[in-house]
């Protein structure tokens, strides 16, 4: 299984921070060395827009400071959560070398801490920039050698995140038919645990903001194996739970960077995998707004 941006040693962490200046801003996280890890606890983030210049604004707000604020919380929850994913939209814009580079200096305090990164690719990304810049993601093992897909395993339930990157810059979405064939696949020799499917891009179906071109070819594979219990995806910049007729759960992750609509919150979302079910806990970045600490129980469909 493919381990995306494993955690790093605290000996080179140290040497990056004092060239980078991160150990001031993530003091409190060189102590948690004695922490406990829940395997149960996933750190849910989307949309992180990181930009080379990190003074970069954008509607507003400046991406940096939003993903900082994020991932210090992180760190700073009692028990340290299993894992970290972004579900794409990584870099700001276009997906330059310069903007991953980025991304990596600002996740090194999560992965020094001994979370695991997993990161998709959205349309503002660029995946062979995105390789570029962040070599380990290149050599990890891939189940598809040109998308950036994984599937992560944990006690309670696997985690499939696809590519549904298409063509930068080009707003909606494609998985293609290779990866839903591997996606097919992987599903059936994966049946008894509760699979978790995660994408940039938006059903089709639900907004007509650009979303996945193969909505329709994406639910053929998944709504029939019901194992597959929530399509998780990020692209809109809204925070959303709703459930198809089929008894999946559709989960709109917010974004961490800028929202498009005013009064929109952005944030991350705490997710904690139980035996039948999922506890969401979404953690608005501006906590006097009313969603902020909204808790959302998903129960498995049968
Ligand atoms: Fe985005």
């Amino acid at each position: 299984m493919p381990i995306h941006l494993p955690p790093i040693s605290r000996r080179r962490f140290i040497a990056r921070s004092l060239a980078g200046g991160a150990a001031l801003a993530f003091g409190p996280a060189l102590m948690a060395a004695g922490k406990r890890t829940d395997p149960d606890s996933w750190a849910l983030l989307s949309d992180i827009h990181l930009a080379a210049d990190p003074a970069l604004l954008a509607r507003g707000i400046n991406m940096t400071d939003h993903f900082n604020r994020v991932t210090r919380e992180v760190l700073a929850l009692p028990k340290r959560p299993a894992g970290l994913f972004i579900t794409g939209d990584c870099a700001y814009n276009s997906g330059q070398v310069a903007d991953y580079a980025h991304v990596a200096n600002l996740l090194e305090p999560v992965r020094k801490d001994q979370v695991p990164v997993h990161l998709a690719l959205g349309n503002h990304d660029n995946r062979e920039r995105f390789w570029e810049a962040l070599q380990q993601e290149k050599a990890a093992k891939r189940p598809l050698a040109d998308r950036q897909a994984a599937i992560i395993s944990t006690p309670r339930a696997n985690w499939f995140v696809l590519d549904s990157l298409e063509k930068t810059l080009s707003t909606p979405g494609l998985l293609g038919q290779e990866q839903l064939d591997w996606l097919a696949g992987a599903l059936d020799a994966n049946r008894s645990k509760p699979a978790l499917v995660l994408v940039h891009h938006n059903p089709g179906t639900i907004a007509n903001v650009g979303g996945l071109k193969d909505t329709e070819a994406l639910y053929a594979v998944i709504r029939p194996r019901k194992q597959v219990k929530a399509y998780m995806f990020g692209h809109t910049h809204v925070w959303s739970v709703d459930q198809d007729s089929s008894g999946l759960h559709l989960v709109n992750l917010p974004p961490v960077a800028y929202v498009f609509r005013e009064g929109d919150p952005a944030g991350w979302v705490h997710a904690t995998l139980e035996r039948k079910g999922m506890r969401l806990e979404f953690r608005c970045l501006d906590a006097s707004h009313k969603a902020h600490g909204q808790v959302v129980n998903l129960r498995w469909r049968a």
